[in-house]
């Protein structure tokens, strides 16, 4: 039997008495549908029916990650691989009315991405099923819904079979869910594909093309007026046509616009424009959909790289997954502004969406902020990589997956290339990983295969070359203005996949040394470095002599073990298949002909804790680690690739054993750098071509190491780093003091140890106990440490070479919050974050 929830008949009846109020129509509604979902760990078909009672579960917010929410262990399913948390199955429900009065208006669920194998029912009806965890997918709730009545709306996610990544994947709803409200006659999904066909700085056209849907059965007779705007919502330009859109059916029609002296599109100053395709019938507005767009030419050149309007501009990119440390996968908003900043303040100005379609929000703040994008959608194909990941689902749903990602993603400025797959074993005609398990697969990827895999003289094309010819295809007919390429690991021209001569443009990963002869083995073909490096390191450790190299594991099929767990924070030490930070950089800068990089990774990431396994449980390749904080090597490419700033980075820090032997080592972009031990000056030196960094070997003594930059004799910077006495304090920064009371905004607050006279004590590892009084909650702490089995979610972590992370949340009202941080023997600290409107 039903139970009554006093709760939801009160929402009933607000949404009854509301409907009595006399109300503006607005043609279209997008209502943000995340706030309190039911949520349970475990699977029961009972769950999805309207009777059962779900009083009991957990009330939450989604974007949702349960995994995040887990204990490390090894025995985890998904592995270390996978970042050691638990997968498994979940249900959301979500209560909600529908207005009697909205009765003949259509109603869409709006999904931007549900890891994994997602289920949603609609009153007990099964609205569909959707494997790929990354992709964005939309219901037609209308056929089931009571209006004027209660509805259930049920979603089952299954992550249960694992691994199925070579990453974390999170578990849940992690990304946004809308719902949206329409005529029945309206635009339909992603129904505006936005190109500009010739741009110059006195005009640029614009094609429209605009999809619009009729849910009657009978035929209509419509306006189309598009609209373009200007960042300040001044018109611009407008078309208009009148339409026929057929019963049952859709139409698509496409429209010329001009914009005189537009305003372009660069990194430097990201302008949009907007197109509002509003749709009428007698007079009356029945749709209004807006879609953001930019204006800019661009080209890849064959010889000479990449050009934006004209501009020759290397891509300065770095490879991300999804992951935002100890928040999971549950996108937020701000953590992705705050690591676009940190990677725009390193002088990065490209994302590649590492291996997959990213969260929309993704997309919306490259937009804003001036980010080149390349956009992926697979890391397989028919080939595993794991044993239960995407190939298993990829011969039923790779067409409407492909389709779905592009479709989406395509009116953005800030995507310029599409890659429809990452190092996919269809490169070679064997290499098969049917038998590895996700520890060897992570490693396989890059050893070297004997030729008999690639294709041959007077060969036909073999299976894999036609796929890529397919799924090439798929894209290029719904954009053939952006080029398409893939992330290969086979740098060979006879690898399956260059063979089917399906690409725009030739993607490697990794081999420096095949980068030079890219004209010559590929004639004609623009080029770009879709992965470079894997150096590995964790923040704030250093192996010495800094000048010898660590290659980590030797070889993917011996036994790696180093009891540190830790990798050198100097740039010497890297994977077998990758580089040193320096050595990549140095010729992608070399060669005009390289489009760009993108460097493996800009941030840590949960799972693939390659050269280790467990204990360590997240990545050492990021320049950046997983709390945020920027290791050493962030200051390489600070140095050489932020143009607008003088850069002066001196490291490591200053404790170590009397007479120890220490390698001092600075970045800078100043002609040279003088350094000093306790004022006595220890030499200038100069970076070369082939050395972007200056090292100093001294014998340590206690005291101060201060590094003075220069340009033409003239004193640019200094820096200065003191021996630290005994831990005596905490000091709290708050990345922002003030911070939107609307329930997801984020200040990311770090703590550092320090000593009596205020230096960080880079050992440091005290545990440190968070405190958040006022409308704030605490919602994550991280130390960047790969192999701490600390919850992100619990109330304190220790400190990690001195530091740690705070991670607080607003709530929903204004005011005042106080996050206090203590440790037994350290005097306290606390900040203060303002909540405002
Ligand atoms: C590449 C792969 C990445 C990551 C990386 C680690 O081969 O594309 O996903 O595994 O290696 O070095």
């Amino acid at each position: 039997m039903k139970k009554i929830h006093c709760p939801r008949l009160l929402t009933l009846l607000i949404i009854v008495l509301a409907s009595c109020q006399p109300k503006i129509e607005k043609p279209r509604e997008v209502i943000k549908f995340t706030k309190n979902w039911q949520f349970m760990l475990g699977d029961n078909p009972d769950y999805k029916t309207v009777e059962f009672n779900d009083e009991d579960w957990r009330t939450l917010n989604v974007p949702h990650d349960w995994s995040i929410e887990g204990r490390f262990s090894p025995d985890h399913p998904a592995t270390p691989g996978g970042g050691a948390l638990p997968g498994g199955v979940g249900w959301y429900r979500k209560t909600f009315a529908i207005d009697q009065a909205d009765t003949g208006k259509q109603f869409y669920i709006d999904f931007d991405g549900v890891y994994m194998n997602s289920e949603v029912y609609l009153n007990g009806e099964l609205l569909g099923k959707r494997p790929n965890g990354y992709i964005s997918f939309r219901y037609d709730l209308t056929p089931h819904l009571r209006f004027g009545e209660e509805n259930i709306l049920a979603v089952r996610v299954d992550n249960s079979e694992q691994p199925n990544s070579r990453w974390y994947s999170g578990s849940g709803i992690y990304r946004n869910v809308w719902l949206v409200k329409t005529n029945p006659v309206h635009v339909a999904q992603w129904g505006t594909y936005i190109t500009t066909p010739e741009v110059s700085t006195e005009k640029a056209s614009v094609k429209v093309e605009t999809t619009i849907e009729n849910q009657t059965s009978a035929e209509r007779e419509i306006l189309l007026i598009t609209l373009l705007v200007d960042a300040n919502e001044k018109e611009v330009s407008s078309e208009q046509q009148e339409l026929i859109i057929p019963a049952g059916g859709q139409h698509q029609t496409t429209q010329m616009l001009a914009v005189g002296q537009p305003d372009l599109w660069t990194i430097a100053n990201p302008v949009r424009y907007k197109a509002v395709s509003e749709l009428s019938e007698n007079g009356q507005i029945i749709d209004r959909y807006e879609t953001n767009f930019g204006i800019r030419s661009f080209e890849f050149d064959a010889e000479k790289g990449f050009f934006l309007n004209g501009e020759p501009t290397k891509i300065l990119g770095v490879c991300n997954h999804h992951d935002l440390g100890a928040l999971g996968a549950a996108i937020n908003t701000r953590a992705l502004e705050r690591q676009l900043e940190i990677l725009k303040e390193m002088g990065c100005n490209a994302i590649r969406t590492a291996h997959n379609p990213p969260a929309p929000e993704l997309l919306e703040l490259c937009d804003k902020m001036g980010f080149i994008v390349q956009n992926e959608t697979f890391d397989m194909w028919r080939k595993r990589k794991s044993p239960y990941d995407y190939s298993h689902y990829f011969p039923e749903w790779h067409e409407t997956d492909l389709t779905d990602h592009i479709k989406r993603d395509r009116n953005h400025p800030s995507v310029f290339m599409w890659s429809i797959g990452n190092e996919v074993l269809e490169q070679w005609t064997h290499a098969d990983a049917d038998t590895l398990d996700a520890k060897s697969a992570n490693l396989l990827l890059n050893f070297k295969r004997d030729d008999s895999a690639l294709t041959h003289e007077g060969e036909g094309l073999s299976i894999n070359s036609l796929l890529t010819q397919k799924l090439a295809n798929i894209v290029r007919q719904l954009d053939p203005t952006r080029p398409i390429t893939t992330g290969n690991n086979e740098p060979n021209p006879n690898n399956h996949i260059y063979k089917a001569k399906a690409l725009d443009m030739i993607g490697y990963n990794y081999h420096h040394e095949w980068f030079e002869g890219v004209p010559e083995n590929f004639p004609g073909m623009p080029f770009i470095v879709t992965e470079s490096t894997s150096g590995l390191m964790t923040r704030g450790y250093y192996r010495m002599p800094s000048d010898s190299m660590l290659t980590w594991p030797e070889r993917w099929d011996k036994p790696f073990h180093d009891p540190s767990h830790a990798c050198s924070s100097y740039d010497n030490c890297h994977v077998p298949w990758g580089s040193t930070h320096e050595k990549s950089w140095g010729m992608v800068k070399k060669f005009d002909h390289i489009s760009g990089m993108f460097v493996w990774t800009g941030f840590d990431y949960l799972g693939e804790p390659t050269p280790y396994w467990w204990p360590s449980r997240s990545s050492y390749f990021g320049i950046i680690d997983l709390a945020g904080f920027p290791k050493d090597v962030y200051y390489l490419y600070q140095s050489e690739w932020a143009k607008d700033k003088d850069v002066l980075h001196l490291f490591p820090h200053w404790n170590w054993e009397e007479g120890q032997e220490v390698d001092i080592w600075s970045y800078t972009n100043a002609e040279e750098v003088e350094l000093f031990i306790n004022g006595k000056s220890l030499g200038t030196r100069t970076k070369t071509d082939d050395q972007l960094h200056l090292m100093w070997r001294v014998p340590f003594e206690p005291g101060t190491i201060k590094a003075v930059s220069k340009t033409n004799g003239q004193v640019v910077l200094e820096k200065e780093i003191k021996t630290a006495g005994h831990a005596a304090q905490i000091r709290l920064t708050a990345d922002r003091s003030e911070i939107h009371a609307e329930g997801y905004d984020l200040s990311f607050v770090t703590a550092e140890v320090l000593d009596e006279a205020g230096n960080p004590v880079p050992n440091a590892r005290h545990p440190i106990q968070f405190e958040v009084l006022g409308n704030a909650s605490l919602v994550g702490v991280d130390n960047g440490d790969p192999t701490s089995h600390e919850p992100f979610k619990g109330s304190g972590i220790k400190a990690f070479y001195g530091k740690c992370l705070a991670i607080v949340q607003a709530k929903e009202s204004t005011g005042l919050a106080t996050l206090k941080a203590t440790s037994a023997g350290l005097k306290e600290a606390s900040v203060q974050i303002q909540l405002i409107e």
